[in-house]
């Protein structure tokens, strides 16, 4: 008999991009630390100078990343979709966070916690990598504005 699970499915984490080339057994492991939080739209779920406690995957619908300008203005740094995480930069330098993101919609989010992605990160080059690439993939785009 299948128990009730706080985690994802597999199914769930294979469909998700930074996951890609992780093996079955790494993502079970993933699945038992990841738990899902649902936030209402327009709700702030990570704020700038905060201290940095978790990585977000966004599973459905979307969140925007801001800055604010010299005026206080808001300044949308990137949108972000289904597939997509953020909260990441804190984990990896130890930093406040660098950012406001915010809910555009209503978001079912997978979070793991510091320590938990620490250890994932330990035991997985593939999703070492495909942090690296999204960072990297940041940044071109960062230098093209
Ligand atoms: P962190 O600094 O922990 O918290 C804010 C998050 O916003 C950050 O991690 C990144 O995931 C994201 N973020 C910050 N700046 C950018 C940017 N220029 N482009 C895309 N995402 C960003």
């Amino acid at each position: 008999v299948e128990q009730p699970r706080r985690g994802p499915s597999l199914t769930l984490l294979h469909s998700i991009p930074i996951f890609a080339g992780v093996p079955d057994a790494q993502l079970e492991q993933i699945a038992k630390v990841a738990f899902h939080r649902r936030v209402p739209r327009l709700t702030t779920i990570v704020r700038a100078g905060d201290s940095t406690d978790s990585l977000y995957v966004l599973i459905s619908g979307g969140a925007k990343v801001l800055n604010s300008d010299e005026e206080g203005r808001e300044v949308i740094l990137t949108l972000l979709g289904p597939g997509e995480f953020f909260g990441e930069m804190g984990l990896i330098d130890g930093s406040p966070r660098s950012a406001d993101v915010m809910s555009t919609e209503t978001c079912e989010l997978l979070v793991i916690t510091k320590n938990d992605f620490k250890r994932c990160l330990a035991e997985n080059f593939d999703l070492c990598l495909n942090i690296m690439k999204s960072l990297v993939q940041r940044l071109r785009e960062a230098d093209r504005n």
